[in-house]
């Protein structure tokens, strides 16, 4: 309620918020946590509380009234259909260069992704995030990290005989004859209930193309796990439909804005609370643009100049190969992937093997790269449009396309086959437009100290994305987990 006063507010419920509940709650301390996306917990008319990629409803965007798929043309054709506008899942948020995909509700990004939970190599974490001691990482908070978010792999056993990974044994089939390292990757889906669904046994998630817009079964959501278990606490409570605008400084404490929202979209409601604390935990993009914005409109002036840079986009690049017809990659696809191809030391580019879940024999094979793309972008400030903007340029893509070129020209040229010019558009060969995995913005040790603290302003804290510098070789949520982990141990133990 308006007025009311918490000793920690978190803003953001994806893997940063979902730590630092946890561990807070933990620790004796009540937590309130606000979240702008919906709940999730509700099903709709048909029974579901998600959306099928087949079929995009209602819940499938935030806030358009049209689809925005990331892979948006078939055969040549456009594949985008009109819904009605309201508060869905995934946010397909365009800045000038880059349209950034990201999750809106309890659980932020865990409820739209993939769950591929990879660890980087050891050898690459110096890159990564410089200022953090690995030995840490690799020995405590990698660990704590993957055994709260419940990752397992793939029995390779039942990968070489299942109809639904045909399509990623084509992939290693054709990694492994081009001399690439392959690696099966590690994710938070259910593995045997994966293998249920492929029995019959069970209502289908993965099976079923259910991706993207959220899966029904099987995947373990921070819903599952640390939101579970933060909630399990009794210390922790959650404010779906709740957009946080402003943090300020109020006689010793914070004073945070807030709008209430409808499923439409509108503002119903605006309250005040204050809190001792807030933890920023908005996504990389929510992160810095708040930071960004509050900055420049003098509300939290003391905010350092690295605040907004150091923005990259993981690299990510998609593309496409057409199969010959003795290299069909199935109609029955687990939407989940399981393996990619290791090139990250000679070429720079780490391509995880991902399904094409439409329902019918596509003899394409489907790749997101990530690439050691070396470019970064800053947001900041437009007072003309009241919004912040990011530099990005679209051509910034371009080492990441050479990177993957080291893996699938080879490739190509080995199987005699050729790129898919059909998914991205018209003769369109990369998908170069899109990131699903932001980060930067607040960077460690940079914007804040090498804990997540904006040293300006006691008592506020960074614990997301936002502090990884641009990319992290692998897919990013188990590093964005590990670190909050570390960093909310030694606020808890030094700051509280
Ligand atoms: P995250 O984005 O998870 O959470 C931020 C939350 O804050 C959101 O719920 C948002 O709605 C909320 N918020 C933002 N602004 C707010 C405000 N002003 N007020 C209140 N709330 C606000 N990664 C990976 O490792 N493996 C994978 O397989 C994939 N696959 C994948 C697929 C797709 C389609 C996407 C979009 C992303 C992935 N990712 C991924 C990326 C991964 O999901 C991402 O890196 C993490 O979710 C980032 O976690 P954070 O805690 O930084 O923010």
């Amino acid at each position: 309620a308006s007025g009311a006063h918490v000793p920690v507010l978190v803003i953001g419920t994806g893997y940063g918020g979902a730590v630092a509940a946890l561990r807070l709650a933990q620790a004796g301390v009540d937590v309130h946590m606000v979240e702008m996306g919906m709940a999730w917990d509700t099903p709709g008319s048909d029974g579901k509380i998600f959306c099928n990629t087949r079929e995009p409803d209602y819940r499938s965007y935030w806030l358009r009234t049209r689809t925005k798929a990331p892979l948006n043309y078939f055969l040549g054709f456009p594949i985008d259909r009109d819904i009605p506008r309201h508060t869905g899942i995934l946010d397909a948020e365009e800045f000038g260069g880059i349209t950034v995909y990201q999750g809106r509700g309890v659980g932020g990004g865990s409820l739209v992704n993939g769950g591929m939970a990879v660890t980087p190599r050891r050898e690459n974490f110096g890159a990564v995030l410089p200022s953090v001691n690995a030995d840490e990482m690799y020995g405590v908070y990698y660990p704590r990290a993957n055994a709260e978010l419940g990752v397992g792999t793939v029995d390779p056993a039942w990968f070489d005989s299942t109809a639904c990974y045909q399509y990623a044994r084509v992939g290693r089939k054709h990694a492994q004859r081009s001399g690439f390292p392959f690696v099966f990757v590690p994710d938070v889906y259910d593995w045997d209930y994966m293998e249920q669904e492929a029995a019959g046994t069970v209502p289908k998630s993965a099976l079923a193309g259910e991706i993207l817009y959220g899966n029904n079964h099987g995947k373990k959501s921070l819903q599952q796990t640390y939101l579970a278990r933060a909630r399990a606490t009794g210390r922790v409570a959650v404010s779906p439909l709740h957009r946080v605008t402003s943090v300020s400084p109020a006689g010793g404490r914070y004073a945070v804005a807030i709008e209430q929202l409808d499923t439409g979209g509108g503002v119903t409601a605006t309250k005040t609370v204050t809190a001792d604390r807030v933890f920023f935990a908005a996504g990389s993009v929510g992160t810095s643009k708040l930071l960004v914005k509050l900055k420049a409109t003098g509300a939290l002036p003391g905010l350092n100049d690295e605040v907004g840079r150091g923005w990259g986009d993981n690299g990510n690049v998609m593309c496409g190969r057409a199969n010959h017809m003795w290299d069909a990659t199935g109609k029955l696809q687990s939407s989940i992937p399981c393996c990619g191809i290791d090139n990250w030391a000679a070429g720079g580019a780490f391509a995880e093997v991902a399904p094409l879940p439409t329902g019918i024999e596509t003899y394409a094979s489907f790749y997101l790269s990530i690439t050691n793309n070396p470019n970064r972008a800053r947001f900041s400030w437009n007072a003309a449009t009241g919004r912040v903007d990011l530099d990005w340029q679209a051509s910034w893509k371009q080492p990441s396309i050479t990177m993957a070129k080291t893996i699938f020209d080879k490739i190509n040229a080995k199987e005699g086959t050729i790129y898919r010019t059909d998914l991205f558009g018209v003769y369109k060969i990369w998908g170069d437009h899109l990131t699903y995995h932001p980060l930067g913005g607040a960077v460690l040790n940079r914007a804040t100290d090498n804990y997540g603290r904006l040293t300006a302003y006691p008592g506020l804290y960074v614990i997301d994305g936002a502090l990884i510098p641009g990319n992290t070789t692998v897919n990013p949520f188990v590093t964005v987990t590990a670190l909050a982990e570390r960093n909310i141990e030694r606020i808890i133990a030094a700051d509280l």
